[in-house]
């Protein structure tokens, strides 16, 4: 990744690539909800967790392929600020990058390790890893469960509150230069 001073915004892949995680991370945890409301061993709770795994399996794809362009294309330099704005938005930013790439991975790991079939839109994936007591518990209760929901919670809110706090408190354009019309 290289950084361009003259570059007011992020290129339009790179808005693509950010609005269609948000899309799918919102859809993570909708899928999630209906699942948990729906009765237990009924066709609708299945097929909102085939949903959950099918989103969560494509958001690995999506980032993968964020980070890669992120590497290659140019990117524009930090919004001026205090330099602990600016450290911390880096920090956020990496945690965010980090978590979506390995919390699917840690999806994956909660699905495999349950004698259940793990779908990608009607088709099934395989499973490496086979049924686990040992990996189901640490997915459920930390990796895959409350704690990491908790993470995703905290961290995007404090996300989002900064791209507000920047677009009307500061009015520096921060959140346009992630829009296409901004
Ligand atoms: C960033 C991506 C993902 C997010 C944010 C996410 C989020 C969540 C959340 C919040 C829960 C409920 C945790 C709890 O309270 O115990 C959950 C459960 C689950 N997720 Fe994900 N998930 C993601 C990706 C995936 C993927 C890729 C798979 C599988 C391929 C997957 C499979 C599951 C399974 C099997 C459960 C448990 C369902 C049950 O209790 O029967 N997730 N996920
Ligand atoms: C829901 C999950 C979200 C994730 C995982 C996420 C992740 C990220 C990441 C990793 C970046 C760094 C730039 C890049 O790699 O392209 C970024 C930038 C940005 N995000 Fe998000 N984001 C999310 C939601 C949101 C929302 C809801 C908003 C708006 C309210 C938002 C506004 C922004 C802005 C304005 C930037 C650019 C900051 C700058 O100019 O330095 N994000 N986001």
């Amino acid at each position: 990744m290289s950084e361009n001073p003259s570059l007011k915004r992020y290129n339009l892949l790179a808005q693509l690539f950010h609005w269609t995680v948000v899309v799918l991370m919102i859809g993570l945890f909708v899928t999630d909800t209906l699942r948990e409301g729906a009765p237990k061993d009924t066709p609708e709770r299945l097929a909102f967790l085939n949903l959950h795994m099918s989103f969560g399996i494509l958001l690995f794809v999506v980032v993968i392929g964020r980070i890669l362009w992120a590497r290659i294309s140019d990117q524009p330099a930090p919004v001026p600020g205090a330099r602990w704005t600016q450290v911390s938005a880096k920090l956020t930013h990496l945690l965010l990058n980090i978590a979506t790439l390995v919390v699917p991975v840690f999806g994956y790991l909660r699905a495999a390790a349950k004698p259940r079939p793990i779908e990608f839109f009607g088709t099934q994936v395989p499973n490496f890893i086979g049924e686990s007591p040992e990996i189901a518990h640490y997915m459920h209760n930390f990796f895959h469960g409350e704690p990491m929901a908790m993470f995703f919670y905290v961290v995007i809110g404090l996300h989002v509150v900064a791209a507000l706090w920047h677009q009307w408190y500061k009015r520096d354009g921060a959140l346009s230069r992630m829009l296409p019309w901004g």
